[in-house]
């Protein structure tokens, strides 16, 4: 039997905290927010209200909806507010030794039974968890950014996670409009960053053996590989082209394709600059003058409108 997880305490209500708290408030369930300081709480109080804010204005929220969202959300520094709590996840610093502090505490506030989360981006699962004393009830549960958007969640069994905790999440899940996905085992990357640094590699390799260009390294994918894969992922794009022709084309291509296992000058040189990408304006492209407003605001335009057709399907 599915368990009821009504009560959700989110820790850490940073970027990733706060689009997590916005979606599951939106579906009806009661949030605790907590953070260790006042001034982060306002922070995440604004950043719910600019996501609000923006689906309201792609028609996929109605302004009604706005104040049962806040009514649902509780913000807290007192970690003792999670002892009611069904699920807690947290999103706090990614720091091996903060998490596994903070989670060797909670074990002492949150009910026997509550479900526990981790939000890591890459962090061991079984690490983290290694202070608990009960370790079945523990997961990885890898929301992707902007939460409150992307409809991915990789849940990442530890050594010791319960099936029916597994189970109960992804049903919980789909309740808020997400695709979950399974990670059998605790590897780095999960499953979306391994496919993601794939073809990050063989990018920066095309790039820096001067077989292309940047943009048009970037052309390719979002018009070719890419434009695909948000429709048939690249196993079933195998299918369709037929198995016969991908395994002529793997005989003769994987020798080829890079294979570093140290990250490349390219990139080394480009953090050296600090040209970081957006965040400091310059990075494998240019993003003074308001052109970093740009490409955020074009990006979340986009991903958007995909949600829309999606949710269509
Ligand atoms: N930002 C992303 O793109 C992204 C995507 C997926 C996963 N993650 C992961 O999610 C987690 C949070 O990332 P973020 O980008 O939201 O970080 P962030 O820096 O925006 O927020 C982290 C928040 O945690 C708070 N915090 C720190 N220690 C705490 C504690 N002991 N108790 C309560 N709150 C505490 C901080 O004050 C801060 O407000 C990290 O593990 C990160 O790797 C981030």
């Amino acid at each position: 039997m599915l368990k009821d997880i009504n009560l959700i305490g989110i820790a850490g209500a940073g970027t990733m905290g706060s689009g997590i708290a916005q979606i599951f408030a939106r579906f009806g369930k009661n949030v605790i927010v907590n953070d260790i300081k006042e001034e982060y709480l306002t922070k995440s109080r604004n950043l719910i209200d600019i996501f609000n804010k923006s689906l309201i204005e792609e028609g996929l929220m109605n302004e009604n909806e706005v104040e049962n969202i806040f009514s649902k959300i509780k913000f807290s520094t007192d970690k003792n507010e999670f002892k009611n709590c069904d699920l807690i996840i947290e999103c706090i610093v990614e720091k091996l030794e903060i998490k596994q502090d903070f989670w060797k505490e909670l074990e002492e506030i949150a009910k026997k039974d509550a479900y526990f989360a981790t939000n890591t981006s890459g962090l061991s699962i079984n690490q983290i968890s290694s202070k608990l004393n009960d370790k079945s009830r523990f997961i990885g549960m890898h929301f992707w950014n902007p939460a409150h958007i992307i409809p991915l969640v990789e849940l990442i069994r530890g050594e010791e996670t319960s099936d029916e905790m597994v189970n109960d999440l992804k049903s919980l899940l789909e309740t808020i409009g997400k695709q979950a996905v399974v990670v059998n085992r605790d590897v780095p990357g999960f499953i979306g960053n391994r496919l993601q640094f794939a073809a990050f590699r063989e990018a920066l390799h095309i790039v820096e053996q001067g077989i292309a260009s940047i943009e048009d390294v970037d052309k390719a994918m979002k018009y070719g590989p890419g434009f695909r894969y948000p429709i048939i992922g690249p196993l079933e794009t195998a299918d369709l082209g037929g198995l016969d022709t991908f395994y002529n084309i793997s005989s003769y291509l994987f020798k080829d394709l890079g294979d570093e296992k140290e990250v490349p000058k390219m990139l080394e040189e480009l953090i050296e600059n600090n040209y970081l990408g957006v965040k400091t304006k310059k990075g494998f492209y240019d993003y003074s003058n308001g052109r970093d407003e740009e490409a955020i605001k074009r990006r979340d335009k986009l991903l958007f409108e995909m949600i829309k057709h999606i949710s269509n399907k």
